[in-house]
């Protein structure tokens, strides 16, 4: 089976007047279906970067971005567009929720999205922030909630339309070690659920233990790409953290 992700030659920079900066020098990168992937290393080494160019956010200048079965690189705007609204999931740092909306309405911007009725997307709205641990909270607002709360109508978010895909920036590090490891949690398939490939940017070892492969980027590429027991052993983590 082919994988879900395939990055090859991947290269970009970022031109500031006259000066241009390589920040993605060359990434190589497979991920496969139903993968809880992740991806660290040093501030500015591109991890953004990257997850910005396989969800189509941002392109690249050279390389092959292969995700989902899509040349991502010969489609066109519109279609990347169609193509992140019908199969990425997003979860960030700071939740980006929108604070005038309410928890359900929030939930229900990707399938609004997808040009679902209002009232069909409330109501699966309204089951996945059930599923998340939410269902007192549907009819508030974001504000009135904790940090692992709003985490957690973010995921519901980033869940509702089935997507294929997940990418999350950073989803524990505003967040508590236990707060963190329940998201992480959400974010893992269940049984019922359709598969997804789940890609998270880190710099927080307490969350290692819940990836199946870890892949270290150094300044603009890919250095190693290790299995979960060989990261415990490389980092020095026990499994039960
Ligand atoms: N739009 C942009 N224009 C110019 N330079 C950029 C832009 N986005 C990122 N950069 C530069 O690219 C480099 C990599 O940035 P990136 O955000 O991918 O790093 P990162 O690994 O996600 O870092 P962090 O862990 O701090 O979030 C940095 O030097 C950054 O300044
Ligand atoms: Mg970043």
């Amino acid at each position: 089976m082919s994988p879900d992700i395939h990055l090859h030659g991947l290269k970009k920079s970022f031109r500031s007047g006259d000066v241009i900066t390589p920040v993605l020098k060359g990434i190589d990168l497979d991920v496969s279906c139903g993968e809880m992937f992740f991806i660290v290393g040093p501030s500015g080494c591109g991890k953004t970067t990257l997850i910005s160019i396989l969800c189509g956010t941002l392109s690249a200048d050279s390389g092959e971005v292969m995700v989902l079965g899509h040349d991502l690189r010969s489609l066109s705007q519109n279609r990347v567009t169609e193509f992140r609204a019908q199969n990425v999931g997003f979860v960030f740092q700071q939740f980006n929720l929108i604070p005038t909306l309410t928890n359900c309405e929030n939930v229900a911007i990707p399938l609004r999205l997808q040009g679902k009725s209002a009232r069909e997307s409330r109501q699966a709205a309204a089951l996945m922030l059930e599923r998340v641990g939410l269902a007192e909270k549907i009819n508030e607002r974001p504000n009135k909630l904790s940090g692992g709360q709003q985490q957690r109508v973010a995921i519901a978010r980033a869940l509702v339309h089935q997507p294929a895909l997940i990418v999350c920036d950073e989803p524990t590090s505003a967040l508590d070690s236990e707060t963190g490891s329940q998201v992480m949690e959400l974010l893992r398939p269940q049984s019922q659920d359709k598969p997804r490939t789940v890609i998270v940017v880190t710099h927080d070892p307490r969350i290692y233990h819940h990836a199946d492969r870890i892949a270290e980027m150094e300044d603009g590429v890919v250095r190693r790409t290790l299995s979960q027991a060989e990261a415990l052993r490389t980092f020095g983590i026990s499994p039960q953290t």
